[in-house]
This record gives structure tokens, sequence and C-alpha cells, in this order.
């Protein structure tokens, strides 16, 4: 049962849960989403289609006995239900990256995953390069760099917004320029993509992150350069958005279904 491909539970029934559950279903995976965590508080306007069983409570989702939990909810639900789960024994992906930037929280998840003899994944979401930075950083990496660059509007209520006079902009402008550290408690919405970066990288003190408003541009992009022993990487990812929400890259939702898959692999290729 615990390796029960139709008993994956999700947390959170937003807009990359809706995209997953469609995309499984079409692929006609095998994989099935049959439970979602979902408490009293978060249900307003979502809807839950009826094969999905809901749960209010962390404990009633334990007794469901889940093969897989993916957290898809927010930094909330990574504090709150996350560590029970894994000392349950249960393995989760967590989406919600940017809530690893609290140590004090990644303590907590990796005791618990202990004493669970869990694990818990992280999802590489809206970014690329993960694998190259986790493998060099072994034999020493000087410098890791993540540039993000959004259309000026997209800054609209962070810190820039005030500090520049967005809507005037007529070139590329640099918002931010600073650690990782820094970007996560000032730019909390760009804080998953920088949080993936510093984890598989050198860590949120040393990962320089710069922030560019860009008139002439109309997408997202990210883009990671790493310089160290192994020699020197450098990746640009120019991300659609999920067709039902244009907050969300589908690249991230993919992302999800990519490390369901694994989870469930006997070989992985
Ligand atoms: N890693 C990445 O690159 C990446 C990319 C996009 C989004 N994300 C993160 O993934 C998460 C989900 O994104 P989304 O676009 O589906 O968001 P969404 O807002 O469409 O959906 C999230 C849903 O979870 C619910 N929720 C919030 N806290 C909860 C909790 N404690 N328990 C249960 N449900 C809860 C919300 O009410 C909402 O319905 C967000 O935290 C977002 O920051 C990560």
């Amino acid at each position: 049962m615990h390796r029960n491909p139709r008993k994956i539970a999700i947390i959170g029934f937003g807009a990359m849960a809706r995209s997953l559950q469609t995309s499984l279903d079409q692929a006609d995976s095998g994989f099935l989403i049959g439970a979602t965590l979902l408490p009293e508080q978060y249900r307003h306007g979502v809807e839950v289609p009826e094969n999905v069983a809901v749960f209010g409570a962390v404990e009633e989702l334990i007794d469901w006995r889940p093969s897989l939990v993916v957290e898809c909810a927010s930094h909330e639900a990574v504090h709150s239900a996350v560590p029970a789960l894994l000392e349950a024994g249960i393995d989760v992906v967590v989406v919600s990256v940017g809530s690893l930037s609290d140590e004090s929280l990644v303590s907590r998840l990796e005791e618990a995953a202990l004493r669970g003899g869990s694990r818990l994944t992280v999802a590489s979401g809206a970014i690329g390069g993960l694998d190259v930075l986790r493998s060099a950083k072994s034999a020493g990496l000087r410098e890791v760099v993540y540039t993000g660059s959004k259309p000026p509007a997209a800054w609209k209520g962070t810190p820039a917004d005030g500090a520049f006079d967005l809507a005037a902009l007529t070139e590329r402008t640099v918002i931010f320029d600073g650690s990782a550290a820094e970007a996560a408690k000032l730019y909390p919405k760009n804080a998953n993509v920088t949080a993936a970066v510093a984890l598989a990288g050198i860590g949120f003190a040393k990962t320089r992150v710069t922030l560019a408003a860009d008139p002439s541009s109309s997408s997202n992009t990210h883009k990671v350069e790493a310089d160290g022993a192994f020699g020197r990487f450098s990746i640009v990812l120019e991300n659609r958005p999920l067709p039902e929400n244009p907050k969300t890259s589908w690249l991230a939702a993919l992302s999800i279904q990519q490390c369901i898959v694994r989870h469930f692999q006997n070989i992985e290729l």
C-alpha cells in the first residue's frame, strides 16, 4: 500500500493542484490524487472534484495512509502539516520552497523525517539547473547569481513599487541587488525560485540575487549563473504561465508531476 500510485494526497487545492490533476488524468498516467488536506478556512471558493476525499486535519490525512503527499499550498502549510506527515513515515514533496529559508523549520523537518524514516523532496518548480549546482558544490562554487526579470507591472505591491516609478520606466532597471537571504524577506513572491537556487548551491547568505523590471519584455525570465572548480554554467528560462493562472509558471506545475513519477519509479531515468 505504501507505494500505491492511487493514494497520492495534496495539501491545498489551488491552481497548481488543479493543473496537476488535469495533467495526470489526461496522460492516463495511473496516478491518482485521492485526497486533499484542506482545513475549513481554506475551502472558500475552492472546487474539489467528487472523487477526491477532503480532510480538515492532518491527523485524518495520516489515518488515510497516503503513499505520497504533495504540499501545494503555502509556507504556512509546510510549518503546520509537513512535520507531522514526515514523523508518521509519509514522504512529502514540497513546492513552497521559499519556506525552507527558515533554518529552524528545516531542522524540525529533518528531525521529523529521521524519526519517521521518511523523505522530503523539494520540487525544482519554475527553475532549472539545480542538478548542476548540487553536483558542482562539492568541488567548490565561487559564485552563484540568480537574475529574475519581469515586466514593470509584475513588481506592483513590492518594495520596488514606490522606490521606482514602475509605470514610467523606459529601460531595463535593476530594482534589487543583494543576497538570497535579503531577497527572501523583501520579495517573498520570488522566494521559491531564489530559495531553490540557494538550497541547491551555496546557501542564502552567499547566493547573489538581482531583480530587474524590464519594460521591453512581456514574460518573466530566470537566469542562473555559477562559477566554480567545475567550470562555468549559465541557464536562462522564459517560462509560460499556467493557462488557468497567469501568476504561476506552467513549468512549476510540470515539475510536481515529474516528482511524482520519479517517486514511484523503480529505475530513475
Ligand atoms: N517552487 C516554485 O517554483 C513555485 C512556483 C509557483 C508557486 N509555488 C508555490 O506553490 C504554492 C501553491 O501555488 P498555487 O499557484 O497553486 O497557489 P494557489 O493560491 O492557487 O493555491 C494554493 C491553495 O492552497 C490553500 N492553502 C493555503 N494554505 C493552506 C494550508 N495551510 N492548508 C491547506 N491549504 C492551504 C489556499 O487557500 C489555496 O487555495 C504556493 O506556496 C506558491 O508560492 C512554487
